[in-house]
C-alpha cells in the first residue's frame, strides 16, 4: 500500500469531512516557508499549518535548541518538579505580557489553555465564596473543541451534536458603533444579577470566525465595564499572540488589560504543543490559603514539556530580534498596499487586514458561512499554484511564516488578483 493508501485506511483527520474524502497530500520535507510533498511539489505556506509557524519551517536555530534540549531532558514531571526551560521562559514571557500579569500556568495546546482559563476563573469566584458561573463571549467566537470552549464558542456547525450538553454562555455580537451602546445597556443588566464570572474574547480579530475584525476602542470600552463590575477578562490570544497583529499581543493595542491571557500555536514558533495561561497576582491569590480543597487541581501529563520550552524559549529569540520585527512591519505594508489595489473588486464583499493577517470575503450565491461550498473550489486552485490556503467558507486569508520574502508575497497576491480575475 501506498502512504496515502495506508493513511485512508488508518488515520481520521481532523476537521475533514471523511466521505469521499480526497488523498491527503504526503508532505516529506518542511523549508523555511515551503512544505515539500513526496513528488517533489513545493507549497508556500501562507496559512503557517494553522496558525503555528513563525520562523519556517525546519528553522535551523530552532532545531538546533531543541535538539540540544532532547539530549539533556526530553520531559520530566511538572508537579514537586520544575526545570530551566519552564522557568526561563515565565520569566521572559512576563516581560513582554501586560504588567498586570503575575504568573504563568503550564498546559498542552490552545484550548486546554482556554480551558484552563474559565475553571481558573470559575474556582476563583467558588475560591471566595460567591456564586458566579456565568462567562459572556462574543457570538461568532471560536475558543477551541474542548467542552469548555466549545461552549463560549459560536453555536454553529462545530458543535450542532452537542448543543445540549455545552453549558449556557451570555453571548453578545461583535461592538460596532451602531451596536454598542445596546451592548453596554444588556451588560449592566446582567452585572447587577450578580452572577456573571467572566468575560471572553478574541481580542481584535476572530479567527475562525472568518477573520473577523473589531475595534479596539469598543474593546477597551467593554473591559472597563467588566473591571468596573468585578466581571474578569479573559483574552484568547491563541492565534493573535507573537506578533500577527503587528504587535507582540493584541492586547498591546488596548488601554484595559485582562486578568487573564491564553497563549498557543505561535508560542513555540510551530515546533511543538504547548499551552500557556497566564493570570494576575490578584486572581492566584484566591488559590494562596492553607484550605487544601481550594487547589487548583488541574494538569496535564505533558505539562511544561521542557521540549516545547526550548523550542518557545528559541522562537521568542527570533522574535525580539530587530530583523524578524522588521519582517512583520514589512507583511504589513504590503498587505495594506495589496488590500488597496484589490479593494473594488466586484468578485470581493471586503478585503480586511490586521498586522501580518489579510482576508478576502468573496461573494457567492450562497451567504457567508463556513461551508459554503466556494471553500474547496478555492483551495483547489491555489494548491495547484503552489499555495496553501485553507478557506472558511468563502473567506480566503493568508497568515504567513514571518520568513517569506517579498517576492514571494507579490507571487502570492498575482495569484489573488488572477483567481479574483
Ligand atoms: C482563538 C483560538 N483559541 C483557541 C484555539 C484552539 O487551539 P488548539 O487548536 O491548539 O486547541 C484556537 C484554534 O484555532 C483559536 O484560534
Amino acid at each position: 500500500m501506498t502512504i496515502q493508501q495506508k493513511d485512508k485506511q488508518y488515520i481520521w483527520h481532523p476537521f475533514t469531512h471523511q466521505l469521499n474524502a480526497k488523498p491527503n497530500i504526503n508532505i516529506v520535507k518542511g523549508e523555511g516557508v515551503y512544505l515539500i510533498d513526496d513528488n517533489g511539489n513545493k507549497y508556500i505556506d501562507a496559512i503557517s499549518s494553522w496558525w503555528v509557524n513563525l520562523h519556517g519551517h525546519c528553522n535551523p536555530y530552532i532545531s538546533q535548541k531543541v535538539s540540544e534540549q532532547l539530549s539533556t531532558l526530553e520531559h520530566s514531571i511538572f508537579s514537586d518538579f520544575t526545570h530551566q526551560p519552564a522557568v526561563t521562559l515565565a520569566e521572559r514571557l512576563l516581560q513582554h505580557l501586560p504588567k498586570n500579569q503575575s504568573k504563568i500556568f503550564y498546559s498542552d495546546n490552545g484550548s486546554t489553555a482556554v480551558e484552563v482559563a474559565l475553571k481558573m476563573t470559575l474556582q476563583y469566584w467558588h475560591n471566595k465564596g460567591e456564586q458566579k458561573t456565568i462567562f459572556i463571549a462574543f457570538e461568532n467566537a471560536y475558543h477551541g473543541d474542548t467542552f469548555g470552549s466549545m461552549s463560549v464558542g459560536a453555536r454553529n456547525v462545530f458543535n450542532n451534536a452537542f448543543e445540549n450538553l455545552l453549558f449556557n454562555v451570555a453571548h453578545i455580537p461583535l461592538p460596532t458603533k451602531e451596536n454598542i451602546e445596546q451592548i453596554k445597556e444588556t451588560l449592566s443588566i446582567w452585572f447587577s444579577n450578580h452572577n456573571i464570572a467572566g468575560f471572553i474574547f478574541e481580542p481584535l480579530i476572530q479567527g475562525a470566525g472568518g477573520m473577523q475584525m473589531y475595534s479596539q476602542e469598543l474593546l477597551d470600552e467593554l473591559i472597563l465595564l467588566c473591571n468596573q463590575n468585578n466581571v474578569i477578562t479573559i483574552a484568547d490570544e491563541v492565534m493573535t499572540g507573537f506578533g500577527r497583529t503587528g504587535e507582540f499581543f493584541a492586547s498591546n493595542y488596548l488601554q484595559n488589560k485582562s486578568d487573564i491571557i491564553c497563549l498557543s500555536k505561535g508560542l513555540t514558533g510551530g515546533y511543538m504543543p504547548l499551552g500557556v495561561t497566564s493570570c494576575t497576582q490578584f486572581i492566584y491569590e484566591a488559590y494562596l490559603t492553607e484550605d487544601k480543597t481550594k487547589t487548583f487541581f488541574h494538569g496535564h501529563s505533558y505539562t511544561a514539556n521542557p521540549t516545547a520550552c526550548s523550542a518557545a524559549l528559541a522562537s521568542l529569540d527570533l522574535l525580539e530580534n530587530k530583523e524578524v520585527q522588521y519582517r512583520i512591519q514589512e507583511i504589513n505594508q504590503l498587505h495594506l498596499t495589496f488590500q488597496q489595489k484589490i479593494k473594488s473588486h466586484k468578485r470581493l464583499l471586503d478585503v480586511r487586514v490586521l498586522g501580518t493577517i489579510i482576508a478576502f470575503e468573496l461573494k457567492t450565491e450562497e451567504h457567508t458561512h463556513y461551508l459554503n461550498t466556494a471553500s474547496q473550489g478555492i483551495a483547489e486552485w491555489f494548491l495547484q499554484k503552489g499555495i496553501l490556503l485553507r478557506p472558511l467558507g468563502n473567506i480566503f486569508y493568508m497568515l504567513p511564516p514571518y520568513v517569506i520574502t517579498k517576492n514571494e508575497l507579490n507571487f502570492i497576491y498575482n495569484c489573488i488578483e488572477e483567481f479574483l480575475d
